[in-house]
Parts: structure tokens; C-alpha cells; sequence
């Protein structure tokens, strides 16, 4: 199989008890990267250490939150000339529905996002980071703010951190329950003690983030991929997987699959080694319906049959698509979050499409009326198709909202229930038009909502 040979770096010791502490991390060589690239000389116009910026260029690293984008890119915008105080944010709210990646590095692996946080820091010039995490991560949070006192106690953060003259402090923050707030300027708000309601962009984080100052977010996955980048060095690190999409990724396979779970593999792995070697294949052995790739804001595959895409060309979807951020873009679906939800012969997909609806209706922030009106509308509509009170119309009435609703709003969480609706109902329009003209879903047997 493929990713028998790889050797996990993310979720290494995953799921050992007691694994995460300082001890167990220093056993394994943890930090040494870090005081690597604490020796590596700032430059003092800029504040910042060229050349491990040249590094993780050379890894071509790209984000793990959700689009992919390339870190050296982000980090060659930040505004190194402000005279402002600079700030490291960690996003670990991780609220996308099927998305688990970053909850098992911070109860698992949390030294190593230390450690990749005290990297970038010292790279960019930064002494002061945010850890936000989700606020239902409980046991998360415990093994998270254990560790960052262990790395206090250890001199790993604080002052004058092993002596390089460089103060480090790293603050964890919990959510309060809100997606909104892990899109990047709510999470900023949200940690500023504010609502969490994102702001327009530009200015991005980087110009001007938490309190109007130089903020980098990035995703906890992202960061904890930075020793290995250290160790490796960028070159060989980008050789892992696809040219484009170097690196390891963690796959949060759910739904009905017979092995659910996490799963850490270079981005060269299909669609169909994920779900049938790894997970083992379709639960009670059905068949295979649809998976939704990369969280649920992604747009759906389709694997019972071929479908009429919206340029009026009959279309198929492939399972031996790579599970890369470019594969997944050139077949008009996204990898986002890499959660990949299995769906199997007997779900009605008019149910399943209520039910994300719902969900991104609940989370909209409400600052912009075609979200706010939109996934309501959305709601309201679908609703009135499950509960058999559909009109012929209304399918249509469905992808004319859904496309009012994309590139108008602050944020993308408009976007994110427009994309996935649409897929839907292009992909499996017949099943919404026998719903709207019967009353009733046309899978037989369907799980209930
Ligand atoms: C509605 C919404 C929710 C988001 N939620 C998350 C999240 O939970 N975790 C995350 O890392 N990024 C999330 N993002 C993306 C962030 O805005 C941001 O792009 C990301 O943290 C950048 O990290 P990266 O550069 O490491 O990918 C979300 C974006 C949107 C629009
Ligand atoms: S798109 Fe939706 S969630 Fe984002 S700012 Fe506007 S109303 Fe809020």
C-alpha cells in the first residue's frame, strides 16, 4: 500500500498515553530544530531571519487551514517596517464539520507546535503568540496549557530563551463555540475581546491583525510541520508527495466507512486507497454513493453515477483522484480541511444537504445580507422540501440563491454553504426534483436525518 512506509511525523506517538509531555518530546530529539534556528543571526533591518525564510520556500509549504496557500508567500507579505509589536496567532479552532486533524496534535504532539511556533517566531521577529483553540476541546486544552507551562519551566519559552537573548511568550486562549471564529480576522476579534465577526480584507493580518499590529495565522498543522522542515531542509522536504503539494497531510476519513479515523500520509494517496485500503471500505458493504473530499463547505464528489455539470456537459467523477490541493481544484472540488466524509448507497442526499445547511445558517455571523439572508433562505427552502411540502420550482429557486451568495460577503463562510449546495443539487438533481414532486426521498431505505 502506498503509505505503509511512511513514517508519521504529525501524529507521531498518536493516541500513547502520557506521550506528549516534555520528556517523552526531548527523548525523541524535540527542539533541537528549534535551537538550530535560534543560532541562525536576525537581520536587524528587518528583524527577521532571511534565511529560513529561504527555507520554507524552498519546502514550498502550503497552509493547512482550509486554501492551501503557500506559507512563504504569506510570510513575504508580512509588514516587517511597522515599528508595532508582532504576533504570532495559532489557529486551532478547527469547527469544520468532519475536521479532527488538530485536535490530535495538541493532545498528542504539542511540543511539536511549540517548537514550530518558536521557529516562525524567531524567524519573523515575533515575541508574543496566541494559541486560540476550539472551545469544546476540553482535554485538548488541558495537555495544551500542560505543555506550554513544561516549556516555561524548561526555559523553551520566557525570557532569554536557551540564551539567545529572545524572549518568547505563548498565550493558549479558548473559543467560545463559534465556527465564525476560525475564520482569521473572527478569530482575531474574538481574541481581542471582541464579537467575533471577521472584517473586510484588505488590510490582511499580516499588514494589520490583532490590535492593528503584524499578525501571521496560521493553521496548527502548518506550524507543526515546521521542525521536520528544519531537520530535512526545504528541498528534500518538498520532494515528500506531489511537486505542488509537498508534505504530509492528515485525512479525517468519517461517515460510513468501516474504519473511521485519522490518517497521515504524503498527499500522492487517491480517493480510492483512502477509502477502501485505509478505511477498509464501504460499512455492511454497500456501495459507494458520494464523499464530500475536504470538510463539509467542499463541494461533493459523486460515485453512483455520471451527472450534467453546470456547463451542460455530462460528467464523471474519478476515484482515483490524488488527494492533492491542485487534483482536488482541477476536478472542481477543493482538499479545504482534508476531512473526507464517506456517504453510502442509502443516504438521501436532499436530507444530507438539509442538514450542512442548517449548520452554516446557525454559524453565520449575520454581518452581510447575502449571507445571512441566504443560508437562511437556503434553510427554509430545503426544509420545506424535506418535510414534503417541496414545489417543482423550488430546485431551481435553490442554485439561484446558491449563486447569489458566492464573492459578495466579508468572508468566505457564504461561500462555504453556497459551494456545497450547488454541488449537491448539480450532482444530484433527480433525487431533489422525486423529493419536491413526491413528498418523500427516492433512496430506499434511507437513514434517517
Ligand atoms: C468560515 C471559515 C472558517 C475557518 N475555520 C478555520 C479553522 O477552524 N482552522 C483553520 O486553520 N483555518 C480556518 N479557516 C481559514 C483561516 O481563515 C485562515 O485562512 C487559516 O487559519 C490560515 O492558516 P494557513 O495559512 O496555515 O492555512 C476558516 C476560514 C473560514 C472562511
Ligand atoms: S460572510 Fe457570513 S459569516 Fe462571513 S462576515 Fe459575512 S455574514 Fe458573517
Amino acid at each position: 500500500m502506498l503509505v505503509k512506509d511512511y513514517k508519521p511525523i504529525l501524529m507521531d506517538g498518536a493516541y500513547k498515553k502520557g506521550e506528549w509531555t516534555l520528556e517523552n518530546y526531548l527523548k525523541k530529539g524535540g527542539y533541537e530544530m528549534a535551537k538550530k534556528v535560534l543560532a541562525m543571526p536576525r537581520d536587524p533591518a528587518t528583524n527577521n531571519v532571511p534565511a529560513m525564510i529561504d527555507e520554507v520556500k524552498k519546502s514550498n509549504l502550503r497552509g493547512r487551514g482550509g486554501a492551501g496557500a503557500p506559507a512563504s508567500m504569506k510570510w513575504g507579505f508580512f509588514d516587517f517596517k511597522s515599528k508595532k509589536q508582532r504576533y504570532l496567532t495559532v489557529n486551532c479552532d478547527e469547527s469544520e464539520p468532519g475536521t479532527c486533524k488538530d485536535r490530535v496534535i495538541v493532545t498528542y504532539n504539542p511540543h511539536l507546535l511549540i517548537e514550530g511556533m518558536l521557529i516562525a517566531m524567531h524567524t519573523m521577529g515575533i515575541e508574543n503568540a496566541y494559541i486560540y483553540i476550539r472551545g469544546e476541546y476540553v482535554v485538548e486544552f488541558e495537555h495544551l496549557v500542560a505543555a506550554v507551562a513544561e516549556a516555561y519551566k524548561a526555559g523553551y519559552l520566557g525570557k532569554n530563551v536557551l540564551g539567545s537573548g529572545f524572549n518568547f511568550q505563548v498565550t493558549p486562549h479558548r473559543g467560545a463555540g463559534a465556527y465564525i471564529c476560525g475564520e482569521e480576522t473572527g478569530l482575531l476579534s474574538s481574541l481581542e475581546g471582541d464579537r467575533g465577526y471577521p472584517k473586510i480584507k484588505p488590510p490582511f493580518p499580516v499588514v494589520e491583525g490583532a490590535w492593528r499590529c503584524p499578525t501571521l495565522v496560521h493553521n496548527t498543522q502548518t506550524l507543526s510541520l515546521l521542525p521536520s522542515i528544519v531537520r530535512q531542509g526545504g528541498e528534500t522536504w518538498a520532494k515528500l508527495g506531489p511537486q505542488k503539494s509537498p508534505g504530509p497531510m492528515v485525512y479525517c476519513l468519517s461517515g460510513h466507512v468501516k474504519n473511521r479515523g485519522l490518517y497521515e500520509a504524503p498527499m500522492l494517496i487517491t480517493m480510492k486507497e483512502l477509502v477502501y485500503e485505509l478505511g477498509g471500505g464501504i460499512q455492511d458493504d454497500l456501495a459507494l454513493k458520494a464523499v464530500i473530499p475536504g470538510g463539509s463547505s467542499m463541494p461533493v464528489m459523486k460515485y453512483n453515477g455520471s451527472y450534467v455539470g453546470t456547463d451542460g456537459k455530462e460528467k464523471t467523477d474519478s476515484l482515483d483522484m490524488q488527494m492533492d490541493f491542485d487534483t482536488l481544484l482541477a476536478n472542481n472540488s477543493l482538499l479545504g480541511s482534508a476531512a473526507v466524509i464517506v456517504m453510502h448507497e442509502r443516504t438521501c442526499m436532499v436530507s444530507a444537504c438539509y442538514n450542512l445547511v442548517r449548520f452554516y445558517h446557525h454559524e453565520s455571523c449575520g454581518q452581510c445580507t447575502p449571507c445571512r439572508e441566504g443560508t437562511g433562505w437556503l434553510e427554509k427552502l430545503i426544509s420545506r422540501i424535506y418535510h414534503g411540502k417541496g414545489k417543482p420550482e423550488d430546485v431551481d429557486t435553490l442554485m439561484s440563491v446558491a449563486g447569489q451568495m458566492s464573492g459578495t460577503t466579508i468572508c468566505l463562510l457564504s461561500d462555504s454553504c453556497a459551494m456545497p449546495v450547488g454541488a449537491f443539487v448539480t450532482k444530484f438533481r433527480e433525487e431533489f426534483k422525486y423529493f419536491c414532486e413526491n413528498g418523500k426521498s427516492m433512496v430506499k431505505d434511507a437513514i434517517p436525518l
